[in-house]
C-alpha cells in the first residue's frame, strides 16, 4: 500500500508538471487524481484491507498525498494564468489603486431634502403624485375657472395620446385634492415633485421644474399658523435673520391668498445706494405663494368647510436652490456639468 501511495505522488507530479500553465489539462488531472472516483479516493477505499497496526500511517500518507497533489496543480493553474500574460501586460500589484468617484445628490435633490427636513421637524410629512395628470385634479378641484389662461393649451402640455383631457401637471397642487380625497383630517404634509409649463426656456424658466406644496388642515387652523410655519422655515433655510413679508395676491383655492417675500439674502433688506443685483434694490425677494384654503376646495373633496380650516403654499425649488447657492442661470441644474455639480 505504501508503496501505491508513492508511486501515484511520483506519477502525479509528473503529470502536473508536464502540463505547467494548461488550463484545461490541468482540470482533467484534478478529476483523474482528486475527482470522487479518482486515484486518491480508490486509494482510500483501500484502507479497510490494511494491517490494523498500519491503518494509522496509511491515512495520514493519504492525506498527505491529497494535500501536495491539490497545491500542486492549485500553484501550477496560478502560474498559468500569469504566464498566458504577456509580459507587458502582467498584473503590477505594486501600482497605486485607481480611486473610486463617489457620486453625490443633484442639489436640487438636496433642496428637496434639506425642505423636507425643516417641515417634518414642525409635523408634516411627506407625499408624492402623479406627473401626468387629469384637467379634474389639476385645475376644477383647485377652483381654477375655465377662462384661467393656465387652462389654455399653449399654457399646459396636454396628451393627445390620452384623449387631451390629460396633461402633464403645470403644478403640485393637484396632491392637496387627491390627497383630502383619501384621507380625514388633522393633518399636514408636504409633496415635492417635478412640474411641467411649455415655457421658452431661458436664465429664470424651463419646461421642467420643482415645486413642494404644503397643506395644513385640521380644526382651527388660522392665518397665524401660516404664517409661523413660514416664518420658521424661511429662518431655517435661509439663516435665523432672515425676516419674512406677506403681500396680499390672489390664488382660486386660496382664500385669502398672500405672496411671501424673505429679506434679501445678499444685501440683507438694506437696499442701500449700490443696486443689490439679486433683489434690484428691493430688499425682498418673493420665494412662494401661499393662503388659506379655499372652502370651495373644501366642498368638492367632501369636507365640511363650516368645521375645518387650513392652509396651503406652494415653492419652487429651484427658486430657492439659487437664491441659497447664489446660482444665476436655471439651465445649469439641468445640464449636467460636473464642474457645476461638484461644487454642492
Ligand atoms: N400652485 C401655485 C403655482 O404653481 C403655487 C401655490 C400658491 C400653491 C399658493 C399653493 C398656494 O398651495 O396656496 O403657482
Amino acid at each position: 500500500m505504501k508503496d501505491r501511495i508513492k508511486e501515484t505522488e511520483v506519477r502525479a507530479f509528473s503529470d502536473i508538471k508536464a502540463v505547467v500553465g494548461q488550463r484545461e489539462a490541468l482540470e482533467a488531472l484534478r478529476i483523474k487524481y482528486l475527482g470522487r472516483k479518482g486515484e486518491i479516493a480508490e486509494l482510500f477505499k483501500g484502507i479497510s484491507s490494511v494491517a490494523t497496526e498500519d491503518k494509522a500511517e496509511v491515512g495520514r500518507l493519504l492525506n498527505e498525498l491529497k494535500v501536495s497533489v491539490t497545491s500542486a496543480i492549485e500553484g501550477s493553474l496560478l502560474s498559468s494564468s500569469n504566464k498566458t500574460l504577456s509580459s507587458k501586460n502582467r498584473i503590477d500589484v505594486t501600482l497605486p489603486g485607481i480611486p473610486a468617484r463617489l457620486g453625490k445628490l443633484h442639489p436640487i435633490t438636496q433642496t428637496i431634502d434639506r425642505i423636507s427636513d425643516i417641515f417634518i421637524g414642525l409635523g408634516f410629512r411627506v407625499v408624492e403624485g402623479p406627473e401626468i395628470e387629469t384637467e379634474h385634479y389639476n385645475f376644477e378641484a383647485l377652483n381654477i375657472p375655465l377662462e384661467h389662461p393656465s387652462r389654455d393649451a399653449f399654457d399646459t402640455f396636454y396628451l393627445e395620446s390620452l384623449g387631451g383631457k390629460n396633461l402633464l401637471r403645470s403644478h403640485t397642487s393637484p396632491v392637496q385634492a387627491r390627497f383630502m380625497e383619501k384621507n380625514k383630517p388633522p393633518f399636514s404634509i408636504i409633496v415635492p415633485g417635478k412640474v411641467y409649463r411649455p415655457d421658452a426656456t431661458d436664465a429664470s424658466h424651463s419646461f421642467m421644474f420643482h415645486q413642494v406644496e404644503g397643506l395644513c388642515v385640521g380644526k382651527e387652523i388660522h392665518f397665524s399658523d401660516l404664517k409661523g410655519c413660514l416664518e420658521t422655515f424661511a429662518k431655517e433655510m435661509f439663516g435665523s435673520s432672515t425676516k419674512m413679508r406677506l403681500r396680499p395676491s390672489f390664488f382660486p383655492f386660496t382664500e385669502p391668498s398672500a405672496e411671501v417675500d424673505i429679506s434679501c439674502i445678499i444685501c440683507g433688506g438694506a437696499a442701500g445706494e449700490k443696486r443689490c443685483s439679486v433683489c434690484g434694490g428691493k430688499g425682498w425677494l418673493e420665494i412662494l405663494g401661499a393662503g388659506m384654503v379655499n372652502p370651495k376646495v373644501f366642498e368638492k373633496v367632501g369636507y365640511d368647510p363650516r368645521k375645518l380650516t387650513g392652509f396651503a403654499f406652494g415653492m419652487g425649488v429651484e427658486r430657492i436652490a439659487m437664491l441659497k447657492y447664489g446660482i444665476n442661470d436655471i439651465r445649469m441644474f439641468y445640464e449636467n456639468d460636473e464642474r457645476f455639480l461638484r461644487q454642492f
